[in-house]
């Protein structure tokens, strides 16, 4: 039986004016909304305990797995107001198989797609005012469903409990000014995710891990880190948290295949299927960093740029590592395919562009 969250609306939401206030600048990730949901799964037992509260904070016992083993799991995705008002999300339906996958490699609880559409429908509901207004720049609903052990036990086995709690934020462009290109580090003393590891799951453990290859880019000037397959630091696996992708000259749009360390975006599965929209033949295999340094230098790679939900599709401009760097082709703006894959994607989720794929799902 599919859940009903039991809602007890926050009796004292922000006021109108100071949640203007934050729209109209909402930075990412800073500000949360007015309620949350949450659910809870126990062993025996199943889901149960639906419900829609005031955003605030949670009791959680000293011993709780999460914060000893780190049974976590997460998602994120945008809710994008239309023109007429209603407020639609893109491919809800992959996220929620995406957190199904995730929580079968961190031995979590399943929950069913319907339950996870409607968490994200209740919240939304909620949180309507919340939604920035269409023709606002690129703003949006950020969504943060995540789930974690949070039965006592100081021990490693399997989680008897666990909890699901979803929660939204405001966000404007991840990049402050917008989709400049950036610059990479190219990390080759610090991997994300190894061979049979997590690198797959969307759970918090790899983003700790990717800290600090991340810091090291940023002491070196750079915006962002791209992780190498850990045991031959040869090919590129991803970005701390967007996917790749190679425009080359002869036409194809290329990007790193899915060999267990790499997080399958769903940005990056739909740029996958816009390709032919835009001529090119979508490629999935093996890229060695190597040949992007000299692709670049050859003009065989045309464009390159990152993906996500976060990020939408932003250009890759220079490239640094220990003891070299590969200087910006990208210009001021990123190329004319990244441009234009940004603005198609951009147009469908924001409702001004037909939704050929049927990948858009109405939350209110
Ligand atoms: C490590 C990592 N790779 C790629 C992505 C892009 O995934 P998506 O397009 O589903 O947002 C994300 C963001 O979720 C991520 O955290």
């Amino acid at each position: 039986m599919s859940l009903t969250f039991a809602a007890t609306p926050n009796a004292a939401p922000l006021g109108a004016a100071e949640r203007d206030a934050i729209l109209a600048n909402p930075g990412f990730g800073q500000h949360m909304t007015d309620h949350m949901v949450r659910a809870t799964w126990r062993q025996g037992e199943g889901w149960g305990g639906a419900e829609l509260t005031a955003y605030g904070p949670i009791a959680l016992d000293p011993a709780a797995a999460v914060l000893h083993y780190a049974p976590e799991i997460f998602e994120g995705l945008k809710a994008y107001r239309h023109a007429d008002g209603s407020v639609w999300t893109f491919r809800p339906d992959k996220n929620a198989e995406r957190l199904q996958a995730s929580a079968r490699r961190m031995v979590l609880p399943e929950l069913p797609v319907e339950d996870f559409l409607e968490s994200l429908r209740v919240l939304v509901e909620a949180d309507e005012p919340w939604v920035p207004a269409a023709g606002d720049g690129e703003k949006s609903l950020y969504l943060r469903p995540f789930m974690f052990g949070s039965n006592a036990f100081l021990g490693l086995k399997p989680v008897t409990e666990a909890t699901y709690m979803c929660i939204a934020s405001p966000a404007a462009s991840i990049f402050v000014g917008g989709p400049k290109p950036i610059t990479l580090w190219i990390c080759e003393d610090y991997a994300r995710a190894g061979a049979g590891g997590t690198g797959a799951a969307k759970c918090g453990g790899n983003y700790a891990s990717a800290l600090r290859g991340q810091l090291e880019g940023a002491q070196n000037g750079c915006d962002q880190a791209i992780f190498l397959d850990s045991s031959t630091h040869t090919y590129v696996d991803e970005l701390g948290g967007m996917n790749v992708f190679f425009v080359t000259k002869d036409g194809k749009l290329v990007t790193p295949e899915l060999t267990g360390t790499i997080l399958p975006g769903i940005t990056r599965m739909s740029v996958l299927e816009l390709a032919k929209e835009f001529d090119l033949v979508a490629e999935e295999r093996k890229v060695e960093i190597q040949e992007w340094k000299d692709g670049v230098a050859s003009g065989d790679i045309l464009e390159v740029f990152a993906c996500g939900t976060a990020a939408i599709i932003t250009p890759i401009g220079g490239l640094k590592w220990n003891g070299g760097e590969a200087p910006s082709t990208a210009g001021e703006r990123g190329g004319e395919v990244t441009r234009g894959i940004r603005e198609r994607l951009l147009s469908l989720q924001q409702g001004r562009s037909e939704d050929s794929y049927g990948w858009m799902h109405r939350l209110v």
